[in-house]
C-alpha cells in the first residue's frame, strides 16, 4: 500500500466512528505525520510512496485511539497556543483557540498601563496546561506571574511546559484564590463552566477524555465564576484588571453576578471569532493596594 492509501483507510475508518469528515482528512495527515515524524512537506511529496518499513505498525493504533474518540491532542501530546507548543495529555484540559482571546485581551490592557510602572503581577486561577500563566510570563517583560489549580496532575504539566518553555510562573495549589494572596494587577481565568446536566451532552472526545473537573461547576455551571468574582476585588491592586472567559450561553448570568459585586465592573463581555461573548473584562473600582495600573 502507498501512504496515500494509508491516509485514505485511516480518514475512512474516522469518519465511520462518527468524526465530521474534513475533520477526518486533517486527523488521518497529523497522525501519520506523528507516526513519520515528518513535515506536511515530505509527507505531501511522498504520499505516492510505498508505505515506509514500520509505518503502518506504528500509525493502526494511532488511528484506533483516535477512532475511540480520544483527542488528537492527547495522541500526539501536543497543542498549540499562542504559537507555541503545550504538552497535554490526560489530567489536563486541552487549551482551545478562543482562550486565546484572554491573551490579546491582556496584552493590550498592559500596554495601557502607564510607561515606568512595575512589572505587571499576574495571577491565573485553573492553570491547567499552564498555557495563560506561561504565555502572559513570556509576552509580558517583567511581569510576575503566579498560578493556582486544584489538580495536581495538572500542575505537573503546567510546571513541565514552563520549563520547556522557559517561563519564570510561581504554581501554587488550590482553589481560586486560597493559594495566592496578592495584589495582583491582573487576574485571569478559563474557569470550569459547564452546567452538571450538559456534561452528558458534550462529544465524547470532551466528555469521556478530559477531566469533569476542569469542565463542570455546579448545576449552572457558574461555581467557579461565582467562587472568583466573590473573592478577586480584595486580591486586586488600583487599576486592577479581572478577566474570565465564559460559557455561551452565560454573559446573561455573568453580567447579573458583576451587577452584584462589590469592588468590581463589567466593563463588556468580548466576543470570539465566532460572535459569542466569551471573555467578560472586568476592572477594579475600589482603592486596592499597590501600585496603580
Ligand atoms: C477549563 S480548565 C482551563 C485550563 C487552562 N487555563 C486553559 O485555558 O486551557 C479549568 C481548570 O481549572 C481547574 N479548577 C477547577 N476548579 C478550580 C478551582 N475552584 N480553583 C482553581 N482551579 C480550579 C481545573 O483543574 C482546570 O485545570
Amino acid at each position: 500500500m502507498t501512504i496515500h492509501e494509508q491516509l485514505r483507510a485511516a480518514r475512512e475508518r474516522l469518519v465511520a466512528a462518527g468524526i465530521p469528515p474534513v475533520e477526518a482528512v486533517l486527523d488521518a495527515e497529523l497522525l501519520a505525520r506523528h507516526a513519520l515524524g515528518w513535515d506536511r512537506v515530505a509527507l505531501v511529496a511522498r504520499l505516492p510512496d510505498p508505505a515506509p518499513d514500520g509505518f503502518p505498525e506504528a500509525y493502526a493504533p494511532l488511528v484506533a485511539r483516535r477512532s475511540a474518540r480520544e483527542p488528537l491532542a492527547y495522541i500526539i501530546g501536543v497543542q498549540e497556543f499562542w504559537g507555541r507548543p503545550f504538552h497535554v495529555g490526560p489530567g489536563v484540559l486541552i487549551p482551545r483557540p478562543e482562550t486565546e482571546l484572554i491573551v490579546e485581551e491582556a496584552l493590550g490592557w498592559a500596554g495601557t498601563r502607564a510607561p515606568g510602572a512595575d512589572g505587571v503581577r499576574v495571577l491565573d486561577i485553573g492553570t491547567g496546561s499552564g498555557c495563560l500563566a506561561i504565555t502572559l510570563a513570556l509576552e509580558l517583560t517583567g511581569a510576575r506571574v503566579g498560578a493556582t489549580d486544584v489538580s495536581g496532575a495538572a500542575l505537573a504539566i503546567a510546571r513541565t511546559n514552563a520549563e520547556r518553555l522557559g517561563a519564570t510562573v510561581d504554581f501554587q495549589p488550590g482553589a481560586c484564590l486560597a493559594a495566592c494572596a496578592g495584589p495582583f494587577d491582573l487576574i485571569v481565568s478559563n474557569p470550569p463552566y459547564v452546567a452538571a446536566p450538559a456534561h452528558a451532552g458534550l462529544a465524547p472526545e470532551v466528555r469521556e477524555h478530559e477531566p469533569v473537573t476542569a469542565l463542570v461547576a455546579g448545576e449552572d455551571g457558574l461555581d467557579v465564576i461565582r467562587e472568583i468574582v466573590g473573592g478577586a476585588a480584595p486580591a486586586m491592586a488600583r487599576g486592577g484588571r479581572l478577566l474570565v472567559e465564559v460559557g455561551h450561553d452565560q454573559a446573561a448570568a455573568v453580567t447579573k453576578i458583576l451587577a452584584d459585586a462589590e469592588g468590581l465592573r463589567l466593563l463588556c463581555i468580548r466576543e470570539d471569532l465566532q460572535g459569542i461573548p466569551r471573555v467578560a473584562v472586568i476592572a477594579s473600582t475600589r482603592p486596592g493596594t499597590g501600585s496603580p495600573g
